[in-house]
C-alpha cells in the first residue's frame, strides 16, 4: 500500500562541482525554469558551485530553491576562502547544503565543524540540508543507526532549530555508485532518523521533519523510493544534472499530498 504523503516533499539538486557557467544557464533556461511541480505540494532546490549562485539566483524562477553546498562554520573575518551565511544571504539565498560526505571525507569535516555550520547558518535565518550516512564497511558491520545518530547528537548538542533543518540520508556507498539503496533499507534507516528525533528533539518536531534519500536516486528508480512512509523527498546528485530530474520531479510531484 502507498504511504499517504503529509507534508511536502523536497527535491534538491545537488550539482556538485560540475559544469561551467554556460551549462548552468543553460541547465537552469533548459530545464529547471521548465519544471511542472506545485508549490504547495512540494519544493524543488538546486546547488551549483559557489561562483555560479549570483547567476542562479538571478535567472531561476522564484519557485525553485537556489541552496550553496556550503557554508563558513565561522562570522565573516580573517577565515580565506570561506563563504559566510551572512554572505549568502546577501545574495539573497535562503538555504545551504551541510555535511556532505564528500566534505566530511575530503576535506575532513568533522560531526562537529558541520553542527557548527548549521549554527552560523541558523544565525542569518538560512535552512540548512544535513547530509549524514555511513560507509560501505559500517554498514556491514551493522552501524548504520549508531553512524546517523552520532552525526545528528552533534548537532542536538549546539540546541539548533530543527524546523530549520532537512536531514538528508545518503548512505555513501551509494553515492554515484549506482548502488542505490532499496526502498525497504532507506526506509529502516529514515524510520530510525525521526525515531530519533521524536526522542531527542520532539513527537511534532520528528512529525514535521522532512527526511530525504539521496544516493544514485534516478528517474527509474525513485517511483519506489518515494513510496516509502518515512520517505520525503530526495537529494539528486548525477541525476538532477540531466533530463531525469525533470521525471523525479514529476514523479514526486503526482505523489505529493494533495
Ligand atoms: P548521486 O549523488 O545522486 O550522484 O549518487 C547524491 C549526492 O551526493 O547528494
Amino acid at each position: 500500500m502507498e504511504a499517504q504523503k503529509t507534508k511536502k516533499l523536497y527535491v534538491g539538486g545537488n550539482w556538485k562541482s560540475n559544469g561551467d557557467l554556460k551549462f548552468a544557464k543553460e541547465h537552469i533556461e533548459n530545464l529547471i525554469n521548465k519544471l511542472d511541480f506545485s508549490p504547495d505540494k512540494m519544493e524543488v532546490m538546486i546547488s551549483p558551485i559557489f561562483i555560479h549562485l549570483p547567476l542562479a539566483k538571478e535567472i531561476t524562477k522564484p519557485n525553485v530553491i537556489v541552496a550553496a553546498q556550503n557554508v563558513s562554520p565561522f562570522p565573516k573575518g580573517a577565515y580565506t576562502g570561506e563563504i559566510t551565511a551572512e554572505q549568502l544571504k546577501d545574495l539573497g539565498l535562503r538555504c545551504a547544503i551541510v555535511g556532505h560526505s564528500e566534505r566530511r571525507s575530503h576535506f575532513q569535516e568533522s560531526d562537529e565543524l558541520v553542527a557548527e555550520k548549521i549554527v552560523q547558518a541558523q544565525k542569518e535565518g538560512l535552512d540548512v540540508v544535513l547530509c549524514i550516512g555511513e560507509k560501505l564497511e559500517e554498514r556491514e558491520a551493522g552501524e548504520t543507526n549508531s553512524i546517523c545518530k552520532r552525526e545528528l547528537e552533534a548537532v542536538l548538542a549546539k540546541k539548533v532549530d530543527w524546523s530549520k533543518i532537512v536531514i538528508a540520508y545518503e548512505p555513501i556507498w551509494a553515492i554515484g555508485t549506482g548502488k542505490v539503496a532499496t526502498p525497504e533499507q532507506a526506509q529502516e534507516v529514515h524510520n530510525f532518523i525521526r525515531n530519533w528525533v521524536k526522542e531527542n528533539v520532539g513527537a511534532d518536531e520528528a512529525e514535521k521533519i522532512r527526511i530525504i534519500y539521496g544516493g544514485s536516486v534516478d528517474d527509474k528508480n525513485c517511483a519506489n523510493l518515494i513510496k516509502m512512509k518515512d520517505i520525503d523527498g530526495f537529494l539528486v546528485g548525477g541525476a538532477s544534472l540531466k533530463p531525469a530530474f525533470t521525471t523525479i520531479v514529476k514523479i514526486c510531484n503526482e505523489i505529493a499530498k494533495t
